[in-house]
């Protein structure tokens, strides 16, 4: 059988593991090129372990034009394109904001004129809930404005899907930009998950860490929001959920049954859950009480997101199957793997 072979940018990467295994699992053929600025090379293992099937690998940074080039010219059967590398961690980009800018929309950029040049014409981007902001209602639906982001980071996810839309316009380019909110989790089989760098900055991952022992406390930036019970709300989605989206959101464009050139979909499950409830339900699966205090609010932080997701289910045809509790414990089970092999 002919193989779709699709190009999986940022693949070793914590969402893009967990769809090469989706990808595989539905018969296509990942391509990988990531440069292992947030990954490790383990990850390909871990894949491979879990599909039975080895994802082509090429290390490689979409900052050199040159490289990516002659990538495509080497593989010239792609026929899509699941775009995850960029630089994601919201702090760092307002210290070093031409970082973000480089590496998350000059990376776009090439990969998107040799898309024009070679008839490459589908395409998937990880856009992300923070360009909604703070939402004016709840929950957030695909119309809701995009308002001005409070980090380079988020300029960069607005202004990406400005440079896709304007590209979908002037060729024959099909995208679809998933706006994700908040992945945790890890496989079930506990041989891929999230691998954060240096101390977390996102709550599930410093959650685990300190169950393990390795950080004192968990720290939970405010209790006093207009929310029940004072912590903000977020729509944590299962990573494997996450991943299934865009194998759906593909196979969508390969079959051209999309109504738009460019659309864009709300992931997440459409509940919210507080920093308190997150600490409440990783208490009773992991079976063990966390460490936690109550300190000032995080700068920038907004109040409550949830997703509206009834575009998602009702047009694209997917819809989130796992709890928060599954996506608690398997991020637990991940952190106990990466504790015993550390
Ligand atoms: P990640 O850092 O785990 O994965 C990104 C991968 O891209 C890494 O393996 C990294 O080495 C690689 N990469 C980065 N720059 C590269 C370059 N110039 N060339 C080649 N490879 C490069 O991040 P993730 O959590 O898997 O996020 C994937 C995408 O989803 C990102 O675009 C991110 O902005 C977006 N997103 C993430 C979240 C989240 O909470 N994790 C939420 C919304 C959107
Ligand atoms: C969740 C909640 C914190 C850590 C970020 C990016 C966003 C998107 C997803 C990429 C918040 C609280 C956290 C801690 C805490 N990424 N918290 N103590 O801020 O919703 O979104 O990741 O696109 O752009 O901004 O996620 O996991 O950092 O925080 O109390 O040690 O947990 O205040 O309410 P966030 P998060």
């Amino acid at each position: 059988m002919l193989q779709n072979k699709i190009l999986v940018t940022g693949g070793l990467g914590y969402i893009g593991s967990h769809t090469v295994v989706a990808l595989q699992d539905a018969g296509f053929q990942a391509v990988i090129v990531d440069n292992l600025s947030n990954s490790t090379i383990n990850v390909l293992e871990g894949i491979t372990s879990i599909t039975r099937k080895a994802p082509i690998f090429e290390r490689l940074d979409l900052r050199v034009k040159h490289d990516v080039i002659e990538f495509f010219k080497k593989h010239d059967d792609i026929t899509g394109i699941i775009h995850f590398a960029a630089s994601k961690a919201v702090g760092e980009s307002v210290k070093n904001p031409l970082l973000y800018y480089e590496n998350n929309l000059h990376t776009l950029t090439y990969l998107l004129q040799e898309c024009t040049a070679r008839n490459i014409d589908n395409f998937i981007f990880s856009s992300s809930c923070t360009v909604y902001g703070e939402p004016d209602s709840l929950p957030i639906t695909e119309d809701a404005p995009v308002k001005i982001a409070n980090s380079p980071y988020g300029n960069t996810k607005q202004i990406s899907e400005e440079i896709l839309k304007d590209t979908c316009a002037i060729s024959k380019l099909k995208t679809i930009s998933l706006r994700y909110f908040n992945p945790i989790g890890a496989h079930d089989s506990a041989k891929i998950g999230e691998l954060p760098l240096g101390v977390p900055q996102n709550l599930v991952p410093f959650i685990t860490q300190t169950a393990a022992g390795l950080r004192k406390e968990l720290s939970v930036f405010g209790d006093n929001y207009p929310t029940p019970d004072g912590s903000c709300i977020r729509d944590y989605i299962h990573v494997v959920d996450l991943a299934e989206a865009h194998v759906i959101a593909l196979q969508r464009l390969l079959d051209n049954k999309n109504e738009t050139p460019f659309e864009m979909f709300n992931i997440g499950t459409g509940k919210g859950s507080s920093v308190l409830e997150v600490i409440t339900a990783f208490e009773k699966v992991s079976q063990q009480k966390l460490p936690y205090k109550i300190v000032d609010r995080r700068e920038g932080d907004v109040v409550s997101v949830y997703a509206d997701t009834t575009k998602a289910n009702n047009i694209l045809g997917w819809k989130a199957k796992k709890t928060m509790e599954e996506a608690l414990a398997s991020a637990w089970e991940w952190e106990k793997v990466v504790r015993s092999t550390t």
